[in-house]
């Protein structure tokens, strides 16, 4: 691997691939679920940013529960090292092997198993894609509670995994709330039943919530029950411009106050994303042209009474107005303007993919504190990189990324540690929804204290004694026991 092989080393206690292996795959699972193909392996090597690459050999497709656990029994018996994959769009270099690990897709695995219209419990396999389910669900009258950029591509057993946050958590709540069953295998090929459907159950210890955000480190998740609201007739955006990031944060306190119940994203950019993506991505166009502002907001609002909706989301942005808190704005009128304000939000990634390599960092921050650090790193780094800033500032999370021609040792030595100590200092956490992964693995220790990683290393121990599932991951390489022979 190119980033990553410099910091771990292969683990020598873990097996190669031999024929047998291959024959005994073949057998199990048939000859076009074992992929050996070249073109197919570098894609499933190679992360969505292009910056972890892999090397392996093997990626099998399982298509059930039965398949995927014969092939984890057989791997752990092997010790042959595995790394989940979903619909391989994480940003932390968790979905790809680091070395020669066999790669598990669940691609296959996407059957929808169930929905009971009157609960709105969803029940499927891991490997449905996550916009493939918002359409489904979207005939039924009810909608997935999350949403991401990344929906045409990750599967929901990628977004448990990770615990993705998303554009509507400020409203649904994470998957912590709104995830009621899993299934999962373990490393030993044993099948965890925790498929629940229900709203309450306090029979012991929750250990569905082990696997939900443990980035395939703890066991891989099959299949998942989950809890989706209603589809609300009135959805409205306002795409707002601010001045100064004060006026931002005093925005989403009014938006609390005044939206209320009705508020459903409220989510912030600054200029230089807002210019990567006009540069960057064909067909956008500015909502608010007459002149350029330091942040944009965007705000949305779901509800079931159409017209008091949007009379209370014109009456709050007068008022935003008036104030002066917002110095231009835009409602969207019709669902092509309303998807085109989201389209600027959502592109963002992309069009940081499209200028070059990209740090990113992903980061809690009380909000008042939060852009003072990207002022800092755009300080540090000089004319060397583009610094921006965006988020989920309703949820106190910020996406500060450094864009620059190419991956250089010297801007990322004006960023690390600088980052994670000043998250550290202000108590944040250095992951706030894309995880641990490859990338933070090793700095864990900025956001938890050590007794709470050593428990952490203990879990994985029982759930995965052999350490096959998805190693040099998400536990610091020192805690990793797997690697003492
Ligand atoms: P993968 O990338 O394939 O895997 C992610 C991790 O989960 C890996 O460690 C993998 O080993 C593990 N894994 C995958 N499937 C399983 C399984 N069935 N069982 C056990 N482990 C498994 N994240 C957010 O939180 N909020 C956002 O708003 C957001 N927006 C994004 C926008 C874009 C354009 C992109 C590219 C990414 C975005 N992400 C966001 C990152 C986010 O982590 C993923 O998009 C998503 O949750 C990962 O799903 P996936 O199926 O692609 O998983
Ligand atoms: C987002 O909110 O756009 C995602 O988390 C992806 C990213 O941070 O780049
Ligand atoms: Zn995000």
């Amino acid at each position: 691997g190119s980033v990553a092989s410099a910091v771990v080393q292969r683990n020598p206690n873990f097996s190669t691939i031999n024929n047998d292996d291959l024959i005994y795959f073949e057998k199990i699972l048939g000859a076009k679920k074992v992929i050996q193909d070249h073109e197919e392996l570098e894609t499933a090597n190679t992360d969505w940013m292009h910056k972890y690459k892999g090397s392996s050999k093997l990626m099998l497709q399982p298509e059930n529960t039965r398949e995927l656990s014969q092939i984890l029994e057989y791997c752990n018996s092997r010790r042959l090292a595995i790394v989940p994959q979903g619909g391989n769009t994480g940003l932390v270099g968790g979905s790809v092997p680091v070395f020669d690990e066999v790669i598990i897709s669940t691609r296959r695995m996407n059957n929808i198993i169930s929905f009971d219209q009157v609960s709105g419990v969803l029940v499927c396999e891991a490997g449905c894609i996550l916009e493939n389910l918002i359409s489904f669900l979207d005939k039924k009258g009810f909608i997935m509670p999350l949403d991401l950029g990344a929906k045409g591509s990750c599967q929901i057993g990628g977004n448990i995994s990770t615990n993705a946050g998303g554009l509507r958590l400020v409203r649904y709540g994470s998957l912590h709330g709104t995830v009621l069953g899993l299934e999962a295998v373990l490393a030993n090929g044993s099948v965890i039943d925790m498929l629940g459907t229900l709203r309450k159950d306090n029979t012991g210890y929750d250990l569905k919530h082990l696997f939900i955000g443990s980035e395939g480190s703890l066991g891989i998740i099959t299949k998942v029950s989950i809890l989706t609201p209603p589809k609300l007739s009135s959805v409205n955006i306002a795409f707002l411009a601010c001045e100064d990031y004060i006026s931002c944060q005093k925005l989403l306190f009014q938006a609390k106050r005044r939206l209320g119940e009705i508020l459903s994203a409220f989510e912030f950019l600054d200029s230089q994303a807002m210019n990567l993506v006009l540069h960057h991505l064909d067909g956008v166009r500015n909502p608010l042209p007459s002149s350029i502002y330091n942040f944009y907001v965007l705000i949305e609002t779901t509800g079931s009474k159409e017209s008091n909706d949007k009379a209370t989301l014109e009456a709050f942005l007068l008022h935003a107005m008036e104030s002066g808190l917002v110095s231009d704005g835009a409602l969207a009128q019709d669902f092509s303007q309303a998807s085109s304000f989201w389209h600027i939000r959502e592109g963002i990634p992309e069009a940081l993919m499209k200028a070059g390599a990209v740090y990113k960092y992903d980061l809690s921050l009380p909000v008042e504190k939060m852009y003072d650090l990207v002022e800092e790193i755009r300080t540090r780094v000089g004319t060397a990189a583009n610094v921006v800033g965006y988020g989920h500032l309703g949820d106190g999370n910020l996406h500060l990324n450094v864009s620059a021609p190419q991956y250089d040792d010297a801007i990322l030595s004006q960023i690390e540690p600088f980052v994670y100590e000043w998250t550290s200092r202000h108590r944040g956490s250095i992951s706030a929804e894309h995880g641990l992964g490859l990338m933070k693995a090793e700095k864990i220790y900025y956001s938890k204290s050590s007794e709470t990683v050593q428990l952490m290393a203990s879990i994985k121990k029982l759930l995965d004694p052999n350490g096959i599932l998805n190693p040099y991951k998400v536990i610091p390489s020192s805690l990793d026991v797997h690697m003492k022979s």
